[in-house]
């Protein structure tokens, strides 16, 4: 699919994706690399991180990681600063990284709802900000993952549902303050991905055709179909896209959450 695209779409350009380890955030640096840019990682964990970065060079790219939780500001600021030194100033940003888990509102401790919403909410205006230089110089943008939680409550996501509307609020902030300045801001939606920590998190509580059922496709996404479309919404292809919240879902929200939420409450014990 890819292959539609030009290979020199994102030549030259540099891409900062934060959580870019694993999972969709890996498979949007892959997408732009593929694309012809030069990507720079951060997250928590190094053995993730160090491969990701091998896989991507393979590509035939510069790349580079720093290891930096998004919760730290000060190390993501940090973080920003080694792509900098390494590649130049970046044109485009993935606030990626998040954290998630199911669990009942009366079971989320105050520690777990803090860090769901430290990591997915504060963390992306660590990112944000953090990047804000480097995007005036170059008429950048930025990129939120978001999720379907951030547009209708889904059960036992109390704490990702407020940390994704919090994010997409925050995407809409920055497209109004920082447009005027050149810098676009954006959200991408994905629904469910086949291959990621989220899916294998949901496949606990019911069976995978459960889920593929509720969406009018049939079927998860394939990482690399999110990845292509977040590239092109970094790209030039996407100039006067600013402030949108793009669902990449297969329509799975245009019917609800309902499906969802009767999957996972009958899938909780009455003593869960
Ligand atoms: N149900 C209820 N509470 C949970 C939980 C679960 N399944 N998993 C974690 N928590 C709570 C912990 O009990 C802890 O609270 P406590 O101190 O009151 O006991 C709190 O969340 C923080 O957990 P901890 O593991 O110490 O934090 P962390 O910073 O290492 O991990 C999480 C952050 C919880 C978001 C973790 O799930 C994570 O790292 N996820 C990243 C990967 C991921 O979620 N990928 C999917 C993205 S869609």
């Amino acid at each position: 699919m890819r292959d539609l695209l030009s290979k020199d779409l994102l030549r030259g350009r540099n891409v900062f994706v934060s959580g870019g380890g694993s999972g969709v955030n890996l498979a949007i640096a892959q997408a732009c690399a593929e694309l012809g840019a030069n990507v720079a990682l951060c997250g928590r964990t190094e053995a993730k991180l160090k491969l990701a970065t091998a896989a991507l060079e393979a590509l035939g790219v510069e790349a580079v990681y720093a290891v930096a939780d998004v919760r730290d500001a000060v190390a993501v600021d940090s973080a920003l600063e080694v792509a900098a030194r390494h590649l130049g100033p970046m044109d485009a940003v993935v606030c990626g990284a998040a954290g998630n888990f199911l669990a009942p509102a009366e079971r989320i401790s105050s520690n777990g709802f803090r860090a769901v919403m430290d990591i997915d909410l504060l963390g992306s205006f660590h990112v944000a900000k953090a990047s804000f230089e480097q995007l005036r110089t170059t008429a950048g943008n930025l990129l939120f993952v978001s999720g379907g939680q951030s547009q209708m409550p889904f059960v036992h996501q109390a704490h990702v549902s407020a940390a994704k509307a919090g994010v997409d609020q925050l995407m809409r902030t920055l497209a109004l303050e920082w447009g005027p300045l050149g810098i676009r801001s954006n959200s991408i939606i994905p629904g469910p991905v086949s291959g990621t920590e989220g899916m294998r998190r949901l496949a606990e509580t019911a069976d995978a055709d459960v889920w593929a059922g509720m969406v009018p496709l049939g079927r998860f996404a394939r990482l690399e179909e999110i990845g292509t479309i977040a590239a092109i919404l970094m790209s030039p292809l996407a100039a006067f896209v600013n402030g949108a919240q793009i669902v990449v879902d297969g329509g799975m929200s245009l019917s609800g959450s309902s499906a969802f939420n009767q999957a996972v409450l009958s899938a909780a014990t009455p003593s869960d």
